[in-house]
């Protein structure tokens, strides 16, 4: 049995298209696998709290010298830990805002990635101290964007602070496999828009079907997963 935690960051309702495209990845996961479990995390509606200067004090703490002040302060961010433990794939629904992620996203990943827990740090590593001590978790980002271009090699490219920014922390969550599917061209509201969410749900069909299956099929999902993917299917021009 999949367990899928599904994470929606747009601060819009029913009018979100990242919504819509988590909607869509939920009912197809379902068709697949029935008895899929889905934890849903609703930070667009519900934003954790905000990283403070006490926080910070109690994850460097060790467990045992932990204060009951401290143990309080961390309650929300273990709760999402467990969240994150627990899940074979993370399904991530968010809007580009500002070339970047929502801000609650981001007190999210604050909140999730946590010393002791997620990552490790030891200095005899050198230059790169960090290491995660989650892995083999899937990462599935669905993204809605009101421009375009955003893709490799785009005319935006270089001011896409969202996947590469979510992909890079979503390491530290112990996700080695990524996949990628936007919508695009929203602002402009025109039929290349049109044919961009077209695209993603097909996108999302396409990949739904393999993730599904592999998963059902163990040995298959191991040997596409000796090559890490990214999958980018994004909508041309
Ligand atoms: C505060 C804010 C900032 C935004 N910044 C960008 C941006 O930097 N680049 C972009 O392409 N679209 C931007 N947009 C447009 C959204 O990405 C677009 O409306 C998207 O569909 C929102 O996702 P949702 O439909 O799931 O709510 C912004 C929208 C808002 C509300």
């Amino acid at each position: 049995m999949t367990t899928i935690l599904q994470i929606e960051a747009s601060a819009r309702g029913e009018r979100s298209l990242s919504r819509g495209l988590s909607r869509r990845f939920r009912e197809l996961w379902m068709e697949y696998e029935p008895a899929a479990r889905f934890l849903s995390r609703d930070v667009g509606r519900q934003p954790p709290p905000l990283v403070s200067e006490a926080w910070i004090a109690a994850a460097f703490t060790p467990p045992a010298e932990r204060s009951p002040e401290q143990e309080a302060i961390l309650a929300p961010s273990d709760k999402l830990i467990a969240e994150v433990e627990a899940a074979d794939l993370i399904a991530i629904a968010t809007p580009m805002y500002n070339y970047g992620m929502p801000a609650a996203l981001k007190a999210w990943f604050d909140q999730a990635i946590r010393i002791g827990k997620t990552f490790s740090f030891d200095l005899a590593r050198g230059d790169w101290p960090l290491e995660p001590m989650l892995g083999g978790k899937t990462l599935v980002v669905l993204s809605a964007r009101g421009e375009f271009g955003f893709e490799a090699g785009g005319a935006r490219a270089a001011m896409n602070h969202l996947e590469p920014h979510i992909a890079t922390c979503a390491h530290y969550l112990g996700a080695s496999e990524r996949h990628f599917i936007s919508i695009d061209y929203q602002e402009f509201g025109d039929r290349r828009h049109e044919r961009s969410v077209a695209n993603a749900h097909r996108a999302i069909d396409e990949l739904v079907a393999r993730l599904a299956r592999d998963d059902r099929n163990p040995s298959d999902a191991k040997m596409q997963n000796t090559t890490p993917q990214q999958v980018s299917l994004e909508e041309g021009a």
